[in-house]
């Protein structure tokens, strides 16, 4: 595995593969590597002749109290987890590749920016998407690997590559839990002990909610109760949103009628975790 900083040896490489008639998969990050990105790592190797992953903590989807500078920054072990993975090019820009001098420019997906995380964390969806765009018209690759532990990220994602008619392939794998079920998160490691196994709420709230729909429930007010109960049952926990949106438009249904995503965000301690299921046809 090679890993650069700078943007031309980036695109060297790249055209580099492109002569050899390379297929590419590109997998961002902001480090922390646990599994849930190895796994998107393995599923863009199966797909692809050449893998890129990138590692950077990007200020511009962080709040100003969020945490920004807190947020986990293992480089060696990332390095070290990435490489035997089958990442071929690391790419660790610094801020100043991605954020020239005197930038001004920003990417907005309305409306899809707006709900759920969104209208939690002002301003992150434009940081996500500005940022995704600029790596992608480094990188063009032929896929983009995406978690659907970040649904709304996908989904958003998945617009601005429609909407801009970029050549990307967007897939979206599975979201990778430990055992108890808590969604892999850079952030988990900002929990207690006791902290950690009240996290486990959220995922069983989803579980029930599975469950329910499942037995044939359809009513949005019910399905949100159930995860709330399992929410509400842990101290630790203090629940942000319980929701049932559309799952292409993300807006808050009545009814589960087409597909529908599930999502829940909840502050335990210092983390701020999220987590969500779709369900339905696509
Ligand atoms: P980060 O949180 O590091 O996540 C990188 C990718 O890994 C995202 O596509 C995310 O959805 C996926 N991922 C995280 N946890 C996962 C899990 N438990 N199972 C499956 N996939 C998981 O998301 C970002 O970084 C940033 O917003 C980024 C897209 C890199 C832009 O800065």
């Amino acid at each position: 595995m090679r890993s650069v900083a700078r943007i031309p040896a980036v695109r060297r490489e790249i055209a580099r593969w492109r002569r050899l008639g390379h297929r590419v998969a590109f997998v961002p990050t902001m480090g922390g590597i646990h599994e849930g990105h190895l796994s998107l790592i393995r599923l863009a190797r199966a797909g692809a002749d050449r893998v890129i992953a990138s590692i950077f903590v990007n200020p511009l989807q962080f709040g100003p109290k969020e945490d920004f500078r807190a947020y986990p920054r293992p480089r060696l072990r990332d390095r070290a987890l990435l490489r035997a993975a089958g990442v071929d090019l690391l790419w660790e820009p610094g801020i100043e590749d991605l954020y020239p001098r005197g930038h001004l420019t920003r990417v907005r997906v309305r409306e899809l920016e707006e709900s759920l995380e969104g209208f939690a964390r002002p301003g992150h969806f434009e940081g996500v998407a500005t940022v995704v765009l600029k790596l992608l018209h480094v990188v063009m690759p032929d896929v983009l690997w995406l978690g659907q532990k970040d649904a709304q990220q996908a989904i958003i994602i998945e617009r601005l590559v429609h909407d801009l008619l970029l050549p990307v392939d967007v897939r979206r794998g599975p979201t990778v839990r430990e055992p108890d079920g808590l969604a892999m998160s850079s952030r988990n490691a900002y929990l207690t002990k006791a902290q950690r196994a009240d996290a486990v709420a959220l995922s069983r709230g989803l579980a029930a909610a599975l469950s329910a729909l499942r037995e044939g429930e359809h009513e949005a007010a019910r399905l949100r109760r159930t995860v709330q109960a399992e929410l509400k049952a842990r101290p630790a926990v203090v629940t942000e949103y319980v929701a049932v949106v559309d799952a292409k438009t993300l807006k808050p249904v009545k009814r589960v009628r087409g597909r529908v995503l599930i999502a829940v965000a909840a502050r335990v301690g210092k983390a701020r975790l999220i987590d969500n299921l779709e369900w339905g046809p696509r």
